[in-house]
């Protein structure tokens, strides 16, 4: 108990020296559904232990019928959202899974996912799909390790 209380102690401590506000992080069981201020329905993800599993994340709206790779910028983002809102960010991503509703935007979605997505990028794997929800012609999901667990 006294060891509990230690660690506690010192993840407060070393949080405090790093910047990192304690009550912002989430409660490890914690189910992430918001938003921030953005919708519940999009997207959403599970902490549990040590890692962020994201629902498949799709555009915002606003950029449907602007290309693929406006779709793709807004995607990363909103789960940029999701992740830091997890604890998390993009560079501790270990997996994606991108789902394309026509190969043929592979490559304008890589120029896009390449240039934002630090590096080293983490693995990947990418599917055409017969049909995303809504008008969609991306929908990326994400698995991610929580660096303070
Ligand atoms: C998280 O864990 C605490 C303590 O074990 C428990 O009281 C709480 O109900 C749990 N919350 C969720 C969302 O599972
Ligand atoms: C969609 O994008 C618009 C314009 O950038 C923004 O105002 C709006 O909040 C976004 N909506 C969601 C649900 O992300
Ligand atoms: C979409 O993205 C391209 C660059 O990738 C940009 O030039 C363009 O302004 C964006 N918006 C629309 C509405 O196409
Ligand atoms: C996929 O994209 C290519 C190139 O833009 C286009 O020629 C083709 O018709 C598209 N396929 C479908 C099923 O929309
Ligand atoms: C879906 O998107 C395709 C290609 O951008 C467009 O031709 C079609 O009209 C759209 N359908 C709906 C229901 O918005």
């Amino acid at each position: 108990m006294l060891f509990k209380y230690a660690i506690a102690t010192l993840v407060a401590i070393v949080s405090f020296v790093a910047g990192v506000p304690v009550e912002k992080r989430h409660k490890l069981n914690e189910t992430v559904t918001y938003l921030g201020s953005q919708s519940r329905i999009l997207s959403g993800g599970a902490a549990a232990k040590g890692l962020v599993y994201t629902a498949g994340t799709v555009p915002n709206a606003t950029v449907i019928g602007q290309g693929i790779a406006n779709e793709t910028r807004s995607v990363i983002g909103r789960l940029a959202v999701i992740l830091e809102e997890a604890g998390t960010s993009w560079d501790y991503v270990l997996k994606t899974t991108v789902y394309l509703a026509n190969m043929s935007d592979y490559s304008a979605m890589n120029e896009v996912y390449a240039e934002l997505l630090p590096n080293p990028k983490p693995a990947r794997t990418a599917v055409e799909v017969g049909k995303l929800p809504g008008n969609f012609s991306i929908e990326i999901e994400a698995i991610a390790a929580i660096p303070w667990y």
